[in-house]
């Protein structure tokens, strides 16, 4: 019996959570899911987005899910997302992009991971107001925080069968910040002769994501290009509502999907769950249950490929229910 912390968010968050609870169930691991609040939800409650007890479920189980919360913009609302990341230092976050059966794109020989810093650049949120007109604002890079993602990177690398680590950066014009990154993934590199490497500039990568994605493997990056490129490469594969993500640390780790909350379709019982179940299958592959996580994974594709029960995202009229239990049902015929 695994002990899990379970964030089951706002807006859609309920729904698909729900979901892909019911369908690990199904698949035969035993969870004691400890249900917690963060993000509109826990303010409402407790007047706090990321409330004491929610922090203390995470720091015990050191594995939480998590469905998207809701956070305003525009107000003193910290993001509870950034905050979770770095108090628990989650500083990997992993999000892999690989074509799904039936979910048609314009490229269909997409297979590439994105490692991004997930902790520093100008998410360590430090912004000075100059005078009235002008902002300081900081993008923080430091050796430690280089070193250790790419290493994270090359161990992904070969813990995943993968041939390339490439580096992404815009070191011709941030000299010191993302010279600093360049030159460590250069080092970190020399540890690693099997895997071969490649430096690419993260304009000219965009530009050949959208020309020829199949060339990348690996791409380890700075937070802020991590953001932008990992849901460029959700896009390449149908979209943030069948993208995962992992966040992971040196003794934590948070699995979410990558999309929002959803207001628009919350309620309603057609938002598709697809991306938080594929980040809980990253999760059984973390906790060691590959077994159960490959189970799931085939009963989706299976249904994916079918095309007959799916919602609305996917261009099919099934409700979120529906598609669950579809899951299910072929998970259970062996
Ligand atoms: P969003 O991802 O929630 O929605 C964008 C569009 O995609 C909407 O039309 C929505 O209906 C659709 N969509 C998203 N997920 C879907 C799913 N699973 N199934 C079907 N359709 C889906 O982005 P938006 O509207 O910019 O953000 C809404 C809220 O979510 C905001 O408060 C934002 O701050 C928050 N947010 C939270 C994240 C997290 O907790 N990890 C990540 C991104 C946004």
């Amino acid at each position: 019996m695994y002990n899990i912390t379970l964030i089951d968010g706002d807006g859609i968050g309920p729904e698909i959570t729900q979901a892909v609870v019911e369908i690990i169930e199904k698949a035969g691991v035993k969870i004691n899911w400890e249900k917690c609040l963060a993000g509109a939800r826990a303010y409402e409650k407790y007047n706090d987005t990321m409330p004491d007890e929610t922090i203390k479920s995470i720091e015990k189980n050191k594995i939480c899910l998590k469905a998207p919360i809701t956070t305003p913009i525009g107000t003193g609302f910290k993001s509870v997302n950034v905050a979770l990341r770095r108090h628990f230092d989650l500083y990997a976050n992993v999000r892999p992009s690989k074509n799904l059966p039936n979910i048609i794109t314009p490229f269909q020989d997409v297979d590439l991971v994105i490692i991004r810093e997930n902790t520093e650049d100008i998410y360590a949120g430090i912004e000075n107001k100059i005078d009235e007109d002008t902002i300081h604002g900081v993008k923080l890079i430091t050796r430690k925080g280089c070193e250790r993602i790419c290493e994270f990177a090359f161990q992904y690398a070969i813990k995943n069968n993968r041939k390339e680590v490439g580096v992404v950066t815009k070191a011709n014009i941030s000299k010191l910040a993302d010279g600093m990154f360049l030159n460590t993934f250069r080092e970190v590199s020399k540890k690693y002769p099997d895997i071969k490497t490649r430096e690419i500039l993260v304009d000219n990568l965009c530009m050949q994501l959208v020309q020829k994605p199949s060339q990348f493997d690996v791409l380890v990056m700075p937070n802020l290009y991590g953001d932008i490129v990992s849901d460029l490469c959700a896009g390449l594969i149908g979209g943030l509502g069948v993208a995962q993500s992992a966040n992971i640390g040196e003794s934590c780790a948070i699995f979410e999907a990558v999309h929002g909350s959803a207001p628009d379709i919350a309620g309603k019982n057609i938002a598709n769950p697809t991306g938080l179940l594929r980040s809980a299958l990253m999760m059984l592959d973390y906790i060691g249950e590959k077994e159960a996580s490959k189970k799931i994974e085939k009963a989706l594709f299976e249904v994916l490929s079918e095309g007959k029960k799916l919602t609305p995202d996917l261009a099919g009229t099934s409700t979120t229910e529906e598609f669950k239990n579809e899951i299910i049902n072929k998970m259970l015929i062996v």
